[in-house]
Order: C-alpha cells, then sequence, then structure tokens
C-alpha cells in the first residue's frame, strides 16, 4: 500500500523511512531512523527526482505508480548517486522503459560504476544553469560538487520557487508522518540530529558548502526539498544561517566540550572536577565518554562548540585508542577555529597530552591554552590549583563579551534561559551573622543583610537553612550582623564560612569575646559596624529563611570600607597557583618509561625494557 505525502498540487513525497538501520553509511547510528526522500513532479512530463535506498524500494516503487496514476514516467534527475538515492534506478527503467535519465556528465560515470545496464543511451546530460521544460515547470540545474559527492547538483523550480538540495538541508531521523519541518518542534526534537548529519555527512567540504550557499543565495526560495529529513516550507532562513555557520567552521555556542578516555575512571575524576570548575566559572559544559557516545555525536558537538578539553590516558605509549579515532576523526571533518585544552594520564609515562596535541596542530586555526594537566595515575589533592588554573585559563580565553553573552547567545531552551552567572553581577556586602542559643554561640558567613524602611528601621537577611545559625535565630528571634571590612582576612571566611556550628564552637576556636546589649557575640576586627535584631516576620522560601528584623542596636567599629563580593573575589580569596613547570625529558618509544633531564647520556640503557638511547625520543 502505497504512503505519499503532498507538497505542493503537483508536486508529492514519494520516499520512505527506515527504522530498522541501526549504521547509517555503516558508521553512523540512527537511533531515530531515516527518511531517504524523492520527489515527484506531474506535470506535462513527469519528472521523479532521485530514487531511495534499497532497503525501502518496494515502497517507494508503490509510491511512484500510485501518484502517477498510469502515466508514462518521462525524467528522473538523478541529483546525486550514492546508493541510498540512486539504487532503484534500474527497477524503474525495467518498469517506465521511456524513462529518461537527466544527470551531469560526472553523474553518468559514477552511475556507470555502479550499474551494468544501458544508462548512456537513456543520459539526458546537463551543466551548469541547463533548463528543462516539463509545462508549467521549468528547472534549472546548479552543480554542487562535494556537498557531499563530487557529481552533486541540485535543481532549482523557477516556477513554484522550490530547491531541490539533495544532501543540503538534510537532517537524521525518520518522518514519522509528517513532511514539513514547521509541522515539528524541529528545534528541540531535530537540531541535533541535522547538526550530526551535517558535520559527519558535509562536515568536512565546508569550502565547498559555502560555494553552493553563494550559488543559491540570490534565488528566491519558497521551499526546500532535500534528500533525507524535512521539507522546509517557513522560517528557511534559520536552517541556511545554520549552514552557512557550520561551514564557516566558527563554532556556534560558546562553552566546553569535554572529550575523555578513561580506562580506570580517574581521567574520567579529572574531567568531572573540570566540568564543575568550569561551571562555577560560568561556562557551558558539554561531557562524553569517547568509549561509549559514538564519535558521531562528538563530531557533531565539535562542531556546536567553542572550546574543547581531550582528558585521555596514554595507553601503549600512545593516545587512549578510542579517544585517537576521535582525533582522527575530527581531523578529517577538518575542524578548525577552536580552542583545545588538554589533560594526559599515564601511570608511567603520561604522553598522550603530547600527542594529542601533535595531532590536533595540523589542523587550522587551533588555539591551544597553555596550562594543561597531567596526571599519573590519578588526580591529587596537591593539583586542585593545577585544576583551578586550568578552569582559570579556559575561562579566560573567552573574550568577556563572549563570557557574559555566551548564554544568551546560545541559549534555545526555556531551562537556560536564566543566566545564573547574571546573579553575580549584583552586588553584595559580607557579613558575619552571629547568635546565641543558651550558652552556645555561633555565627555563618552571609551576603545577603538589606535595609528595607527606616522607619521602622528593618532590615531583612536570607539565611540558609543548613546553617546552624539559621536555626538558632528561628528559635530565639535575635542576631549580630558584624560588617565586614577590606582588612578581613581569608582565616575569618575559613573559620566562619567553611565550618559548621553543629560540630565546632566556632567563637571559642577564635579570639573573639565581645558581646552587643543583646548578649550574642560580633567580630570586633575587620568589622566597620554591628547590627543587632530582633526578629519581626519570618517567611520560608524552600532553601532559605527570609527574616525580616527590627533593628535594636547599631555602632560603628571603624572607617574602613566594606567588603564586597566582588573585592573578596578579587582579593581576599586565594588565586589558583599555576602548576608548576614540566620538566624537560625523554621518553622511550618501546615501553614509554620516562628519563627526565635535559641531556640522555649517550649509555643511557632503559630500566623497565633495556633498550638503548636510539629508541629514546624527545618529549
Ligand atoms: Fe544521503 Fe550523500 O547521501
Amino acid at each position: 500500500m502505497n504512503c505519499v505525502k503532498t507538497i505542493t498540487d503537483d508536486l508529492t513525497w514519494v520516499g520512505a523511512n527506515d527504522r530498522r538501520l541501526s549504521m547509517f553509511e555503516g558508521i553512523y547510528s540512527v537511533p531515530y531512523g531515516v527518511s531517504y526522500n524523492s520527489y515527484l513532479l506531474i506535470d506535462e512530463k513527469t519528472v521523479l527526482f532521485d530514487t531511495v535506498d534499497k532497503a525501502v524500494r518496494q515502497r517507494f516503487l508503490e509510491n511512484v505508480a500510485f501518484v502517477l496514476g498510469g502515466r508514462e514516467l518521462d525524467f528522473i534527475v538523478v541529483q546525486h548517486v550514492e546508493p541510498d538515492h540512486a539504487a532503484a534506478l534500474h527497477e524503474l527503467t525495467l518498469l517506465y522503459p521511456k524513462l529518461k535519465i537527466v544527470c551531469s556528465d560526472k553523474t553518468l560515470g559514477f552511475l556507470e560504476q555502479f550499474f551494468d545496464f544501458d544508462i548512456r543511451s537513456r543520459a539526458h546530460i546537463v551543466k551548469e544553469n541547463d533548463t528543462l521544460n516539463t509545462g508549467r515547470h521549468e528547472l534549472r540545474f546548479i552543480m554542487a560538487p562535494m556537498v557531499h559527492w563530487p557529481e552533486v547538483m541540485v535543481t532549482y523550480d523557477s516556477a513554484d520557487k522550490i530547491l531541490f538540495s539533495a544532501d543540503a538541508f538534510g537532517s537524521f531521523g525518520a518522518l514519522n508522518g509528517a513532511i514539513f519541518a514547521d509541522e515539528v518542534n524541529f528545534e528541540k526534537d531535530y537540531m541535533d540530529e541535522t547538526r550530526r548529519y551535517y558535520a559527519n555527512i558535509v562536515g568536512k567540504y565546508g569550502t565547498q558548502v559555502g560555494t553552493f550557499l553563494g550559488k543559491v543565495a540570490g534565488l528566491t526560495v519558497n521551499m526546500l526539498c532535500p534528500l533525507h529529513g524535512f521539507v522546509w516550507r517557513k522560517d528557511m532562513g534559520g536552517i541556511m544561517s545554520k549552514y552557512a555557520l557550520w561551514s564557516s567552521y566558527e563554532p556556534e555556542e560558546h562553552g566546553v566540550l569535554i572529550a575523555y578516555a578513561s580506562v580506570y575512571g580517574n581521567t574520567e575524576n579529572a574531567a568531572e572536577i573540570l566540568a564543575c570548575r568550569l561551571r562555577e566559572r560560568g561556562l557551558k559544559t558539554a561531557m562524553f565518554d569517547v568509549s561509549v557516545t559514538p564519535a558521531s555525536e562528538i563530531v557533531s558537538a565539535a562542531f556546536r562548540w567553542s572550546h574543547i578539553v581531550f582528558a585521555s590516558t596514554t595507553y601503549n605509549a600512545g593516545i587512549f585508542v578510542t579517544m585517537e579515532a576521535l582525533i582522527n576523526d575530527l581531523a578529517a571533518h577538518n575542524i578548525q577555529n577552536r580552542t583545545v585544552a588538554i589533560i594526559e594520564n599515564g601511570s608511567w609515562a603520561p604522553t598522550s597530552g603530547g600527542l594529542i596535541r601533535g595531532k590536533l596542530e595540523q589542523c587550522k586555526n587551533i588555539s591551544f591554552v597553555d596550562a594543561g594537566l597531567s596526571l599519573k595515575s590519578s588526580l591529587k589533592a596537591s593539583q586542585t590549583s593545577e585544576i583551578d588554573y586550568l578552569a582559570d585559563e579556559i575561562a579566560a580565553s573567552f573574550p568577556a563579551t563572549q563570557l557574559n553573552a555566551a548564554a544568551a547567545a546560545g541559549v534555545a531552551a526555556p531551562s537556560d534561559a536564566v543566566d545564573m552567572t547574571t546573579m553575580f553581577k549584583l552586588t553584595y556586602g559580607l557579613f558575619v551573622l552571629s547568635a546565641r542559643d543558651g550558652d552556645k554561640d555561633n555565627g555563618c558567613i552571609i551576603n545577603t543583610v538589606t535595609q528595607i524602611t527606616e522607619k521602622p528601621n528593618r532590615v531583612s537577611l536570607a539565611v540558609n537553612k543548613s546553617n546552624f545559625t539559621h536555626d538558632m535565630i528561628l528559635k530565639t528571634g535575635i542576631f549580630n550582623v558584624s560588617i565586614l571590612s577590606e582588612s578581613v582576612p581569608f582565616g575569618v571566611f575559613e573559620q566562619f564560612g567553611f565550618k559548621s556550628g553543629r560540630d565546632t564552637d566556632k567563637f571559642a576556636e577564635s579570639a573573639y569575646s565581645d558581646r552587643a546589649a543583646n548578649g550574642v557575640r560580633y567580630l570586633p576586627e575587620h568589622v566597620n559596624g554591628v547590627i543587632s535584631g530582633k526578629v519581626a516576620d519570618s517567611y520560608d522560601y524552600g532553601t532559605h529563611t527570609l527574616f525580616i528584623a527590627d533593628v535594636t542596636q547599631a555602632f560603628i567599629l571603624s572607617g574602613e570600607r566594606s567588603v564586597s563580593y566582588q573585592f573578596y573575589f578579587d582579593n581576599i580569596k586565594p588565586k589558583p597557583q599555576p602548576p608548576k613547570e614540566k620538566k624537560s625529558g625523554y621518553v622511550c618509544r618501546i615501553c614509554g618509561y620516562v628519563y627526565e633531564g635535559d641531556v640522555l647520556p649517550d649509555d643511557y640503557i632503559c630500566p623497565l625494557c633495556k633498550h638503548g638511547v636510539d629508541d629514546f625520543e624527545k618529549l
């Protein structure tokens, strides 16, 4: 039984979907299936645009016969020889003996390589801008070499302003009953598959895609009919601008793709920690285990994101197998214009980093973040500063405008509509909030004290419920706020911010014993003023309680400036330390042993495999 879709009054989709195929072209997984599109134009002459893959040709032939309704098929335009679009050509010539094959000279040569029937005598050869009049329609042929194969051409119907675009603007994913992109939530459900299709199928040929886009830029296009995926009749600017972007190899979004290869989870652990550090710096991150996620998805992500971190263990003195395959794949797809950072691991000879860099240096416009991370088996606490430094360096490689605009520019999904880093732009002070419950004194760091009214003089403060001080204030209704000044040392934050009053006595461990009139302690040093409060109201906001309090006492302690949250980050919080200089040395090509030193003695013998200096190379 036929299954066709109407495109216009005289144009019908006669293709078919395949959801049984596991690997498209034997390489690319297609978990959502794939469509093979073919279009049949019914005019004074009947014209078919391409055929389908052999897996679905039976349905396709039924579709063609149904739409023809007993008429002859006069022409088939072969825009692309690849067998997923030309497999049914021979059957068509048997079913429709007068069929003419419209194709370029190059296409004819390829067809003769794939088939053994007489094609040449049926061929109607066309060149760039040749036309074919079919009655109401005039078809113009435009060559699009290497958008995916050398023979590819597209066809422009100047009557209805339809561009039959061959592989261009196609997508993985079966059509599921729809035919037009505007019938589905394309951005949400199909954009990833469209990007994956582009990056893997034509990603290598950005220059040629750019040439093709230039050729069709002057055409008025009311509809795009690709060989895979949906027909576009609305909002074509979106998909066209994606193609313009992808073909230029410019990143689509500012953020960090982390691809890691880990044997026992230690490289993965470092990658995870780096991702956390990058998120803390307001950067978007995406992570893939290259041994698990199909390479086509990671190649696609590489076309999307501006920065890539490769984290790989060393294996057989080289790059881990799956990571090496991925990097070769990325290079084959012409990846360029990216900023790259590298984490390497190796229990006795971590050499994967240098090898990864060597491969990527062959690609165009790859800039490397100088900071790297070299692990010996696993990340140690002593390397915390190194991973912080790496995160800082990656963040620093984002121009400030991009860093700020990152979320906004790339945000498509509503869930990303709020960039939480914007909250860091608010001006906050920093305070020690103290309370007393019986004999127990306690305090914590907060940043949310604000005067809300002058008469009565009231303040508000939001306090996280996980703070013990919160519970004490909820119970007693009184507190002090010590307003920290710019001389405050980091130790005050360690004392009151990094410990819990539930298991330590924070004031007992400090030298502070002063109490305000309410009997609650305050800090007499590095503080320019103290406010005592009595709770008038409290509101439960999930993670926090908002206290509204009457000011019962307030006094100045110094003329120092109050410390701001920004000042704290810029001047008080310790900076991550740059990693130690890497030592120079030589690596044994046989076993991977590393000799550390500038000069390798002529008579040196590898202590592991006993090979001599000829088998060593400089790191
Ligand atoms: Fe769907 Fe290049 O073929």
